[in-house]
């Protein structure tokens, strides 16, 4: 599906990181881009800087996905894509020694369950009413396509690290859905892709030392360097622009395998 000047689409968590570069590279190509972020300074400052619109949501709340889709379909037209950036993560040890005082504690079920919320429900949240909307389209091409969706997982659904229990079931969901959603959608025209993206230098990595994010950028084999989001972009726009790309799970990493720790 060509990205054409006014072609509607959306992107969660694209207030930052990741979804902002994903939603320059969509306006770039004259896309109108809404974007779905908690973030309301920063979201609204993009959307502005992008000729797009801003939509304050939590992909948790039902409510709040319907009230962003109904203004963002309302300012563009129906979506014809969909980039999934929303994302946390945390890092908790299953169960645990304190090694001072030998206590014993396990992972909180609510912080798993957070994760899990944010991650893997709100993604399928978004991608359910997306391609619901889509399927009122008229398709583009000989194909029969109607839109792209493109999911954000990580190599943690491959490679979880130790404290990553939540965050690998969270993602490994996404990987593992993206195959049944393409069947799904097959007879609507509808494409899905997900992205593991390995170690990016986004804002969510700004919070480590720069001595950590050398050490990360050593360990990837090559090129020996954290990932820019425009090549995250890069590759939401292949598996966007690419018809015969569909239900694919890719790793976008530099050879990394994490390790246990
Ligand atoms: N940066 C990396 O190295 C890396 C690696 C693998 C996977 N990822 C995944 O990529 C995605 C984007 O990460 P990033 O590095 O760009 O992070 P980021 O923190 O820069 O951007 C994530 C955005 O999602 C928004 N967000 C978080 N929770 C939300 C919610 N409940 N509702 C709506 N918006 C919400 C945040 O406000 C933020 O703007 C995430 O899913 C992350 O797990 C990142």
């Amino acid at each position: 599906m060509e990205v054409s000047a006014n072609t509607p689409a959306i992107v969660t968590g694209g207030a930052s990181g990741l979804g902002l570069a994903t939603a320059r590279a969509l306006a770039a190509k004259g896309a109108k881009v809404a974007i779905f972020d908690l973030k309301e300074d920063e979201g609204a400052k993009m959307a502005e800087e992008l000729g797009g619109t801003f939509c304050k949501v939590n992909v948790t709340s039902d409510e709040e996905v319907d009230a962003a889709f109904a203004k963002a379909r309302e300012a563009h037209g129906q979506e014809r894509i969909l980039v999934n950036c929303a994302g946390i993560g945390n890092a908790i040890k299953t169960a645990s020694r304190d090694k001072q005082t030998g206590e014993i504690r396990h992972f909180p079920l609510s912080a798993f369950e957070f994760v899990i919320q944010v991650n893997l429900i709100g993604t399928f949240r978004c991608i359910a009413k997306s391609a619901a909307g889509m399927m009122t389209l008229d398709p583009l091409s000989e194909d029969g396509d109607r839109g792209a969706i493109i999911n954000t997982a990580s190599v943690a659904a491959e490679d979880g690290q130790m404290g990553q229990a939540a965050y690998s079931a969270s993602k490994g969901g996404v990987v593992g859905m993206t195959l049944p959603i393409a069947r799904d959608l097959m007879r609507e025209g509808i494409r899905v892709n997900t992205i593991l993206p390995g170690i990016f230098d986004t804002p969510l990595m700004n919070a480590a030392p720069p001595q950590v994010k050398e050490a990360l950028a050593a360990s990837v084999p090559f090129p020996k360097r954290l990932g820019n989001p425009e090549e995250y972009a890069k590759l939401a726009m292949c598996m966007i622009e690419t018809g015969y790309f569909n239900g694919e799970d890719v790793r976008l990493d530099g050879a990394i395998r994490m390790a246990p720790r």
